[in-house]
């Protein structure tokens, strides 16, 4: 018997995955809705495998109650709230589903990207309401660019800014990036040339952010880089709301010192009423375009995630290595 104790929704295992294909000696037990360690341990504490939802956490102190557990498999990207130390002391690999959403995220910036230029929300909005031949007049002698006139900027140039370039190679758009490593290769084939941040930040007219949160890139979007900005400038962020200074950047919205702001993200999450974006005043509203971080959340990554997770699972039951995994084991 292998015992699986599933942390994420019983509505997502069932949608995602087939688990009629596991094992017959495979058991799924479902143990979401409960919220503390001992509750978790007297339902499965043999387990062989957790699958957790990557926001929920995973501590030493479970890890280490659990006898026959093997693999801590997130069922996203993030693997941070996994002790991840803990479960490489018993000999448990945690694994991630790296990259599985690349594709779906970089589709969301594209998205983001020519939902500000085209004014999506605002001119939905003036159709709604009887304003058609208004808003088509004065978007045209406002200007709409085509994406293939902008100069779109990378900050962070990883898995998912990669994916972005390959998406707006056919419309043609100059590119560049900065990172704080180099992929020499990656840059030419996708045409993409390197610039210092700062050059980056004066030269592009979108500037599309893709780093993680660490302690360099925490409020790497303040005050002083909103400055070197163009006042055409359109933000993208896909990556996380830590990454930008919130206030400084609704204060150079409202004082037209950058255009426009496409985010699926913000900071703190669950996005509070008080958020200074959110608050703009009602004349700026429509500088700003939000998603509630669902960019890496497709139908397709969801269903390469959990094919990925269970066939870890099972490669460790035969013995072999999983793939993705985090804790250097
Ligand atoms: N919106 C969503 O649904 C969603 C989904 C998945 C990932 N994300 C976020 O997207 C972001 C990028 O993810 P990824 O998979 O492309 O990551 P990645 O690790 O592949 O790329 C990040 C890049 O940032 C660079 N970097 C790190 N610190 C830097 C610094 N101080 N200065 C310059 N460059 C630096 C790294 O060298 C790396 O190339 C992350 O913040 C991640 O959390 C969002």
């Amino acid at each position: 018997m292998v015992k699986v104790l599933v942390l994420t929704s019983k509505g997502r295992v069932g949608k995602f995955f087939d688990i009629n294909t596991l094992p017959k000696d495979w058991e799924l037990v479902y143990g979401e809705a409960l919220k503390t360690d001992e509750e978790l341990l007297n339902l499965a504490g043999d387990a062989d495998f957790i699958f957790v939802d990557a926001i929920r956490e995973i501590s030493k102190h479970l890890i280490d109650q659990m006898p026959n557990l093997k693999l801590i498999h997130s069922e996203g990207v993030a693997y941070n709230k996994i002790d991840t130390e803990a479960a490489k002391a018993k000999n448990v690999f945690v694994c991630n589903n790296a990259g599985a959403n690349a594709p779906a995220v970089a589709e969301h910036a594209v998205m983001l990207m020519i939902g500000l230029l085209r004014r999506l929300l605002e001119g939905d909005m003036m159709v709604r309401t009887g304003k058609q031949i208004e808003a088509k007049g004065s978007f045209i002698l406002d200007g709409i660019t085509e994406i293939s006139a902008c100069h779109v900027g990378f900050v962070g140039f990883g898995v998912i800014a990669k994916e972005t370039a390959k998406r707006l190679k056919p419309f043609g758009c100059k590119m560049s990036c900065f990172d704080i490593y180099r992929n020499e290769d990656a840059e030419k084939q996708l045409g993409v040339a390197y610039m210092p941040v700062e050059e980056l930040l004066k030269e592009c007219d979108i500037i599309s952010l893709h780093l993680p949160v660490t302690k360099d890139t925490e409020n790497f979007i303040n005050e002083e880089r909103l400055a070197l900005m163009k006042s055409n400038a359109l933000i993208i962020n896909t990556a996380r709301g830590e990454i930008v200074d919130q206030d400084a950047l609704a204060k150079a919205l409202v004082q037209g010192k950058v255009a426009g702001l496409g985010t699926d993200t913000l900071n703190p999450e669950p996005v509070t009423l008080d958020n200074p974006l959110l608050n703009l005043p009602s004349e700026h509203r429509y500088k700003v375009l939000f998603t509630p971080h669902i960019a890496g959340t497709t139908l397709q990554a969801f269903a390469t995630m959990h094919k990925t997770s269970w066939e870890n699972m099972m490669s460790v039951i035969k013995g072999d290595r999983p793939k993705n995994i985090v804790n250097q084991m």
